[in-house]
């Protein structure tokens, strides 16, 4: 009905790496395109479903939980999530791709903590230096890299533009826009069914 395949499309790096700001942009272009998307954002989420949370490391692996439990329902329902979460955590992340059964998408923000720290957009590096911010990732908490993210974009040598173009091909790549597919799979359940 939507004309396209549900997935979550998990963005994760270092605070100031890009996130909110490609998954806005992102969001953006696939409507443009027709895609149905819905973002769950770090700035909006932690003010609702995960208010109750703060930074401690037990603290982050829920918040990731419960992000990832949304982003799969919305998923299931057809849409294409966009999550901006930093998402510190190797195995927080290999749950949520397991919550989602496979629609995933780990696109990994790859820049240094330097030009996050020059950018620091919101003056939180600022605070963490000194020490008015405690576990901060990529100053006083770690930041695991995925080992193996479906798209690397590095938002210091790609522009916005260059670096929503690299998602968007992925996706058309993996099938994600194509909606033939998606009537074969349905008319082979119902063949099998019958
Ligand atoms: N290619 C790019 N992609 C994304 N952002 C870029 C790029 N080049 C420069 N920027 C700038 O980097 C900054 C990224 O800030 P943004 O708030 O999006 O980071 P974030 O990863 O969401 O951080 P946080 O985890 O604190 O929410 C913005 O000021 C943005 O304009
Ligand atoms: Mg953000």
């Amino acid at each position: 009905m939507l004309g396209q395949k549900g997935a979550v499309i998990w963005l994760t790096g270092l605070s100031g790496s890009g996130k909110s700001t490609l998954a806005y942009a992102l969001e953006r272009r696939l409507i443009e395109i027709g895609q149905l998307t819905f973002a769950l954002d770090g700035d909006n989420v932690r003010m609702g479903l995960c208010k109750d949370l703060g930074f401690r490391p037990e603290d982050r692996n829920e918040n990731i939980r419960r992000i990832g439990e949304v982003a799969a329902l919305f998923a299931e329902a057809g849409l294409l999530v966009l999550t901006s979460f930093i998402s510190p955590y190797r195995a927080d992340r290999i749950a949520a791709k397991a919550t989602s059964k496979g629609n995933f998408i780990e696109v990994y923000l790859d820049v240094s903590v330097d030009v996050c720290e020059k950018r620091d957009p919101k003056g939180l590096y600022k605070k963490a230096r000194a020490g008015e911010i405690q576990n901060f990732t990529g100053v006083s908490a770690p930041y695991e890299e995925p080992a193996n993210p479906d798209v690397r974009v590095n938002t210091e040598e790609l522009t916005v533009d260059q670096c929503v173009d690299k998602i968007v091909a992925h996706l058309k790549e993996r099938g994600q826009f194509d909606v033939s597919d998606l009537r074969k799979e349905a008319e082979q359940e119902k063949a099998q069914n019958s």
